[in-house]
């Protein structure tokens, strides 16, 4: 009898889109393999789960609910074996205030920064010249978002139209710009997978840079690094996915200047599309999206 798998996916996040591609794929790379339920988790998830009674649910689910630690406890809950990280795991890594916090204390570089709350008397000065210590053009994101939205680059003349911008967030990160490269670093089953580089033709790499086709991002894989930097970046990226017990696949990103790697954040739900990095940094290494998914399933647990 073929394994029962729920494939979760789009969800109430704004990376809703993205994660109805990736869950498409992955339903069409195991669809022969198992019997396979494609649910998008609106309404009622636990009667969903009662009736189908999966043996295991891939979680392609991105931003929140799926990917900080809600989707997860209700799992947990159900005693349901589910693919990715746990509930803690996920909920740090979503956190970007939190998991910078936790890679600065083990001696990972992330660019500075300070979390900024909204209130209805904000001191404009002093917010100002606190800002200012990182010296302009500086970042403002949301903590938990992801896809890059709600990031904005604002020099000084737009810090408080863009920061105005950001207000239903209640709070945000206000972070130092580090100029230089684009490298992301997988990592998978505890292993180090790799690292690609991206060069978008926009500004940044915001949400069109990675979704676009039409955006025409250039993709170097492997990143083109020394060996060194290439073992380096790799190595703090597992560092980072050990750091936050992580499990399956985690995808971290750094900008890379002056010969540093700077950790801007760890995806615990990276993009599982056939376009998305992983499974390119994967077949670079000769693992096939479809064997990159069954690693996924077989590495499918509840907390011990
Ligand atoms: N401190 C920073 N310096 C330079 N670029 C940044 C910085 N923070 C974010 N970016 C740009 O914005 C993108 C998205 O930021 P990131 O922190 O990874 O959030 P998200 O969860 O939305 O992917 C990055 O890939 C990078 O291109
Ligand atoms: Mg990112």
């Amino acid at each position: 009898m073929k394994k029962k798998i729920v494939i979760l996916a789009g969800g109430y996040s704004k990376e809703r889109e993205i994660s109805l591609n990736s869950g498409k794929e992955v339903y069409k790379s195991i669809k022969n393999k198992y019997r396979c339920y494609l649910i998008d988790p609106k309404g009622d998830l636990n009667q969903v789960l009662k009736k189908i009674k999966p043996d295991i649910v891939f979680n392609a689910l991105h931003g929140r609910y799926g990917e900080d630690g809600y989707i997860q406890s209700i799992l947990e809950n159900e005693k349901i074996k589910y693919t990715h990280s746990g509930v803690l795991s996920s909920f740090l890594a979503m956190d970007k205030y939190l998991s910078k916090k936790i890679f600065k204390e083990n001696n990972i570089l992330t660019p500075a920064s300070f979390k900024h709350t909204f209130s209805n008397n904000i001191n404009h000065k002093k917010l100002l010249s606190k800002a200012n210590i990182m010296k302009f053009p500086i970042v403002l994101k949301p903590i938990n978002e992801g896809s890059s939205v709600g990031v904005y680059i604002t020099n000084k003349k737009n810090f408080f139209k863009n920061l105005n911008k950001l207000r239903s967030f209640n709070e945000i990160l206000i972070e130092k710009y580090i100029p230089g490269r684009e490298i992301q670093s997988a990592v998978l089953g505890n292993k180090k997978l790799g690292a690609i580089e991206l060069i978008p033709k926009r500004k940044f790499y915001d949400y069109k840079a990675k979704y676009d086709k039409k955006a025409n991002t250039t993709h170097i894989m492997p990143a083109d690094l020394s060996k060194e930097n290439y073992n380096k970046v790799n190595k703090i990226a597992l560092k980072a996915h050990k750091l936050l017990n992580c499990r399956g696949v985690t995808r971290s990103d750094f900008r890379f200047y002056k010969n540093k790697f700077y950790l801007l954040e760890l995806n615990t739900q990276p993009g599982m599309t056939s376009l998305s990095l992983v499974p390119e940094i994967a077949k670079y290494n000769k693992i096939e999206f479809n064997q990159l998914i069954e690693f996924l399933i077989k590495d499918a647990s509840t907390s011990k």
